[in-house]
């Protein structure tokens, strides 16, 4: 089993790709194998809604010019996710948001029913805010989302800072355990015969009559 951690930081090494560390440190121990996915720095663009995608159901993005393909790719092998970000004007950073808008409209399909976890790093202020917007993609994309004993934050400017942040390095133990638990139970499930849910045909209102 895999778990694919995103770092949506453009500090590779940073307080996030940290916190990301320490859950895949866990899962490591569990026996899962993982791989942190760096979005980078070099800029993302943002989805254009052009739909190609949909159109051709080619399940890519049409813009091959960055690594949200390479992801859509690891995304199918994966069993489960974490992606992580720092926290940007108490948001989510305009690299992940831009990264995950494109990868979920092409390729949502490769999520589902697959466990979620978000994380997220702060100096101060609006970690839940972001961690509100990262747990969106997955309650749109039947995704099974994975807690931890608080919600997923670490505290700090510099990785030296976020390893201080002792309760926010439990959180993300905690929640790399309590993932590994669940990709366990999904496969014994598996195992003993329990299909994945069936889906009723999808019903599109724009706007409610
Ligand atoms: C553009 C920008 C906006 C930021 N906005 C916030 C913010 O709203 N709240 C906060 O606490 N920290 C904010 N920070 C600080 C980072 O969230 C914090 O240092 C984070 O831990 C950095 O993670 P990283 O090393 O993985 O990039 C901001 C940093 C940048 C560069």
């Amino acid at each position: 089993m895999k778990v694919l951690l995103i770092n949506g930081s453009p500090n590779a090494k940073g307080c996030t790709y940290t916190a990301l560390c320490e859950v895949a440190k866990e899962l490591e121990s569990e026996n899962i194998e993982t791989e942190i996915f760096q979005v980078g720095k070099e800029p993302i663009r943002g989805c254009t809604a052009c739909r190609t995608c949909v159109r051709t159901k080619s399940g890519k993005c049409t813009f091959n010019d960055d690594p949200v393909n390479t992801a859509i790719e690891k995304a199918a092998e994966a069993d489960g996710f974490v992606f992580g970000s720092p926290v940007h004007y108490a948001g989510a950073s305009g690299q992940i948001t831009s990264f995950l808008d494109r990868v979920f409209y092409a390729a949502g399909k490769n999520f589902a029913y697959k466990p979620g976890a978000a994380i997220v790093s702060c100096r101060r202020g609006g970690a839940t805010a972001a961690f509100d917007q990262l747990n969106k993609y997955f309650t749109i994309s039947n995704m099974p989302i994975v807690s931890s004993q608080y919600w997923n934050m670490v505290h700090g400017n510099t990785p030296e800072e976020v390893k201080q942040d002792l309760e926010g390095m439990q959180t993300m133990r905690t929640l790399g355990k309590n993932m590994a638990w669940l990709l366990k139970c999904i496969q014994a499930g598996k195992m003993a015969g329990v299909s994945l849910p069936v889906c009723e045909p999808r019903v599109v209102t724009n706007f409610i009559r």
